[in-house]
């Protein structure tokens, strides 16, 4: 069950758990600290209201939380995430919680507040797992304390539904390459499509052929598993404000091929799919959002594995678009299966196109385990893609697409090659995507082999998928601006 979220003034006499949110000057200024608190209790504690610091206070039949902020001047929804998701940690056996903000609502608006909070507490809490022995979190309700003006409402219902949506990715991330099929993805996404009110079309394998996505079905050719093509649209009510196209890597594992991975390599390449998943989160979200353009996802399906007909390196593919790829390495697997959808995707000529994929381990080299890659055309669009970024905390950097790089990945037989040189491999991936967007429309490319998995929980995020990518492209869909 998803736990509750409502808003009040006063926190409700029946919450179990009282939390408060204190600034370092909160706790050593000469104002009153809320009821329950004692800043000589706390300091013996060892409390000094750093960030990210949980203090749990026993007082007259409930617990009493004080929550460190660090410094007032400092604090920002990144951090009110952070401290929620650790306090949504330390309270998970209890039913309600109450959390006051309000020494923190001066610094960072109520909306913005509320969004970081939800998405702090309900994500951290989020399991997944085949154990047979299961330990139940309590939480329930969660009351945000403090003002119960329409933005902040708003701002929590949104969140909440964002956060199903987030929740749907990592579910999907999670979920084992060996059940998660390419036909059992596509099912589920069916499914999703109906019960939220997209469209969907599901490509089987004789429709991929006739529609000639020769990426996908080389990727495809050494697994048992038949590959999926899924598109999927969400339509605005009135006149469309644009059309946003997304696009999303779905290899629901990647042993690497015949250019076979390392056993640790591949250990968890279930989320290789990462990308798609992101996507269909987002799509998931949109009717409940409601933004104003048009947006249509495009997500090829495949495992890559190492069957006796599997392509083999050498071999030449011929992508949607009529470009050749001299095959050099099964293992990047990736770019040909978004060659093909970047292409069908263009075909509809939509105002922009993203592309998320668990594309190189050479961006988690650069970046680190949870930061994304930004590369594309057009900085008017990605600057659109950066403010998304810096409003939902999913964090993007940009990587150059320098037109003199183009030549490390030039074939002596076909148009290209599927593999750059050792160095720079973020960069010849996305360059190798440029080549399947039709001139003029404005792309991004964003790389997120680093943050759609985590190693362990860290602040919203939990150990396995993240669902990194999803509070972004929704926030992109409500605020794309077609040419701005
Ligand atoms: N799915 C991997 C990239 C990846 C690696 C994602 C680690 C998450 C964690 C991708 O298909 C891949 O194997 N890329 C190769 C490309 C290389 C062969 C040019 C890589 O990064 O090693
Ligand atoms: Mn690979
Ligand atoms: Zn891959």
């Amino acid at each position: 069950m998803p736990i509750q979220f409502s808003t009040a003034r006063r926190a409700p006499a029946r919450a179990e758990v009282v939390a408060h949110g204190l600034t370092v000057e909160a706790l050593t200024g000469d104002g009153p600290l809320p009821a329950g608190l004692d800043s000589g209790d706390l300091g013996r504690l060892g409390f000094t209201a750093e960030a990210d610091q949980v203090q749990v206070v026993p007082a007259e039949g409930r617990l009493v939380v004080a929550v460190g902020l660090g410094p007032a001047d400092g604090v920002d929804p990144a951090g009110l995430r952070r401290a929620s998701a650790t306090l949504a940690r330390a309270v998970r056996g209890r039913r309600s919680l109450a959390l006051d903000l309000a020494s923190v609502t001066d610094v960072v608006p109520g909306p913005e507040a509320a969004r970081a909070v939800v998405e702090g507490t309900a994500l951290a809490l989020y399991r997944f797992g085949y154990k047979s022995t299961k330990d139940e979190d309590r939480l329930a309700k969660v009351t945000l304390v403090g003002s119960t003006a329409a933005g902040v409402r708003t701002a929590v219902d949104q969140a909440v539904a964002v956060v199903e949506g987030v929740k749907l990715a990592r579910d999907l991330v999670n979920e084992p390459g060996g059940s998660l099929t390419p036909p059992k993805f596509a099912n589920r996404v069916r499914r999703m499509a109906r019960d939220s009110g997209l469209t969907v079309k599901v490509m089987d394998e004789a429709a991929i052929k006739r529609a000639r996505l020769g990426g996908l079905l080389g990727v495809s050719r050494g697994s048992t598993q038949p590959p999926r093509f899924v598109e999927l649209t969400y339509t605005p009510r009135g006149r469309p404000k644009g059309t946003l196209a997304l696009v999303g890597k779905g290899l629901t594992f990647d042993s690497g091929g015949l250019s076979i991975k390392s056993g640790v390599g591949m250990m968890d390449m279930k989320m290789d799919m990462g990308g798609a998943a992101a996507v269909v989160g987002a799509m998931s979200v949109l009717p409940v959002l409601a933004p104003r353009c048009r947006v249509r996802a495009y997500l090829p399906m495949t495992d890559n594995m190492l069957g006796g007909d599997a392509t083999r390196p050498g071999d030449v593919l011929t992508i949607r678009n009529g470009k050749t790829i001299e095959v050099l390495n099964t293992d990047a697997e990736g770019r040909l299966v978004l060659a093909d959808a970047l292409s069908v995707a263009s075909e509809a000529k939509p105002d922009a196109i993203v592309d998320l994929a668990t594309l190189t381990g050479a961006c988690m080299v650069a970046l680190g385990p949870r930061i994304a890659g930004l590369m594309g055309r057009d900085d008017g669009f990605l600057a659109q893609v950066e403010g998304a970024s810096a409003r939902t905390g999913e964090r993007v950097w940009r990587l150059p697409l320098p037109a003199d790089y183009r030549r490390m990945v030039d074939s002596p037989v076909a148009d290209m090659k599927n593999i750059g040189g050792p160095h720079g491999g973020a960069i010849t991936a996305g360059l190798i995507l440029g080549e399947f967007v039709a001139d003029g429309i404005p792309w991004a490319h964003l790389d997120i082999a680093g943050p759609a998995f985590a190693d362990g929980d860290d602040s919203e995020a939990t150990r396995g998928g993240t669902g990194f990518g999803v509070r972004l492209l929704v926030d992109l869909a409500c605020s794309f601006t077609p040419g701005g």
